[in-house]
Order: C-alpha cells, then structure tokens, then sequence
C-alpha cells in the first residue's frame, strides 16, 4: 500500500471510531475493556470467592446486614462492590445488571445480581466480587465452571431497578434490640433497593423520629425513654416518596425476628 493510501486509511480508522464512541472525553490510554460501545454498560471486573456454587461469604452476612441470602428472592445472586458501588453502605441492595463477552464460555446475556456486601480490594475503578453462583450465570449453559475457572474477567456493567415480585417492604429488628435502643433491617424495596430515610413512630405519639443510618442497610434510634411499641415505620426512597408501615412492629415484638409489611414501591 502506498503510504498515502495508508495515511487515508489511518484517517478513516480514527474517523469510524470517532463517529462509534462520539465526542466524549476518553482517557488517552484506554483498550477495549475500558469501555463498551453502549453508552449504557459501563465496564468493570469481576471475581468471585466462596463456593462455587454458594451465595458469598459462609456467614452469608457482610457489610449490609442482609441474612440468608441464599434464599429467595436474593437466591445466591449477590455481590460485593468495592466503594463506587457501596457507597458507604448506600450501595447495599441496589440491583445490576451484569455480562461479560470477551471469554470463550461467556454467554453475553445480562443477569441481575444485588449488592450485599463491601470489596475492599477492588482491582478495577469498579469492581464486583460475586458469589459463586452469580460469576458462573454469566456463562453458556454448561459453562459455569470453565467460566469460574478464569477467576477474574472483564464485565459490563448497568444499574437497574430491582423488582421482587410477590414481596413486600420487610423489617428485622436486629439483635441487640431493647426497650431503648432499636435497630431495624430494611429490605426488599423495589425500585431503586435502598430507602434515604428511615421514620419510627411510637404507639399513640402521633410524630415521627428520625432514625439514623446505622451500617449497611440497619438503621437505628437511640431513645432517651422506653420506646413504646407497636411501631409504625416510615421509609422515604431517592425520589422523596414516602410509605407508611403501620404498626408494623408488633407489641409484643422480639429481637432477631422479621416483621413484613404490606408496603412496596
Ligand atoms: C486492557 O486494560 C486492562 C487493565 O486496564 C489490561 O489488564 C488488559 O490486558 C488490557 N487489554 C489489552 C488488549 O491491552
Ligand atoms: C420511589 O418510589 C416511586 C413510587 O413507587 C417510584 O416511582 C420511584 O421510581 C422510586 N424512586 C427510586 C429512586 O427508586
């Protein structure tokens, strides 16, 4: 090839990708995994630890405070992010769509995985360490375990609203609990996973107080009085709409037990 033709062809390569990425700011080292051609995926990488077929940590537990995630409606499909993704325990419970192309067993189908615990190891600008289960769904049918095999891999990314059909909003009170400290675990909330703002109101008081964000997704009130149950909680999501459980903690209410709503976004 002549070299003006080469010089022609080098023009027209820049020119395609130009018009395939647009015109936003791009790192002047970036590769293919530092980016997707969908604006809508983000890239990330992925681990997995645990079982390979479990749901995390053997505790199932970590920095939200989520119990049992490897049953419904979690079911194993969990994952921890490092602090883009956590946020400080903001992150906890928000839903992802993640997938992965660019290894021979991936099938490239999205599969939706919660956050439910903190990396802090990241070895990406974001990273998720997943379960087991959740690394081997990215995979064709039959792959899971060549897939886990490559241990860590390039993904995309997307945030997503969660949507747990059939459940409602669900409180645990939280061990430790007594008749002046109260600590509650929020889950299940479709739409964006997380509430911004947690309410409690006593029996008769007609007035809320503000709970305050404890770790993960436990919020807590630390009452100067024996509270008086049964309590009605308030939750407030990202975009300001807020639900009402009336009385959703019973009188005779425990530590360590689940209370469920009849609230959902
Ligand atoms: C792309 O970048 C990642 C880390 O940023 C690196 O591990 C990978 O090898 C690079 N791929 C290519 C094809 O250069
Ligand atoms: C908050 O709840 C409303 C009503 O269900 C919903 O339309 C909205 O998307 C929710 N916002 C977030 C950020 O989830």
């Amino acid at each position: 090839m002549a070299s003006s033709s080469k010089a022609a062809a080098f023009a027209a390569l820049l020119f395609s990708l130009l018009v395939t990425y647009g015109s936003c700011t791009r790192p002047v080292n970036f590769n293919e995994s530092d980016f997707t051609a969908d604006p809508n995926w983000e890239a990330a990488r992925a681990t997995w630890y645990g079982a390979p077929t479990g749901a995390g940590p053997d505790d199932d537990g970590g920095a939200c405070g989520f119990k049992n995630v490897n049953l419904p409606p979690f079911s194993a499909m969990t994952s921890c992010g490092n602090e883009p993704l956590f946020k400080d325990g903001k992150g906890c419970g928000s839903c992802y769509q993640i997938r992965c192309t660019n290894h021979a067993a991936c099938s490239g189908n999205p599969e939706t995985v919660i956050i439910t615990d903190m990396n802090y190891y990241p070895v990406a600008k974001y990273h998720f360490d997943l379960s087991g289960t959740a690394f081997g769904a990215m995979a064709k049918p039959g792959r899971n375990d060549e897939l886990r095999h490559a241990g860590i891999i390039d993904i995309q990314f997307k945030r997503v609203p969660c949507n747990y059909p059939g459940q409602k909003v669900t409180f645990h009170v939280e061990e430790g609990s007594n008749a002046v400290y109260l600590a509650v675990l929020v889950e299940f909330e479709d739409g964006d996973g997380d509430v911004v703002q947690v309410d409690l109101m006593e029996a008769n008081s007609g007035s809320w107080t503000p709970m305050r964000e404890s770790w993960g997704s436990i919020w807590r009130l630390d009452s100067n009085h024996r509270l008086q149950a049964p309590f009605s909680v308030r939750i407030t999501n990202e975009s300001g709409r807020m639900l009402v459980a009336n009385q959703v903690i019973p009188a005779n209410w425990v530590p360590n037990t689940y209370y469920r709503s009849i609230i959902q976004y």
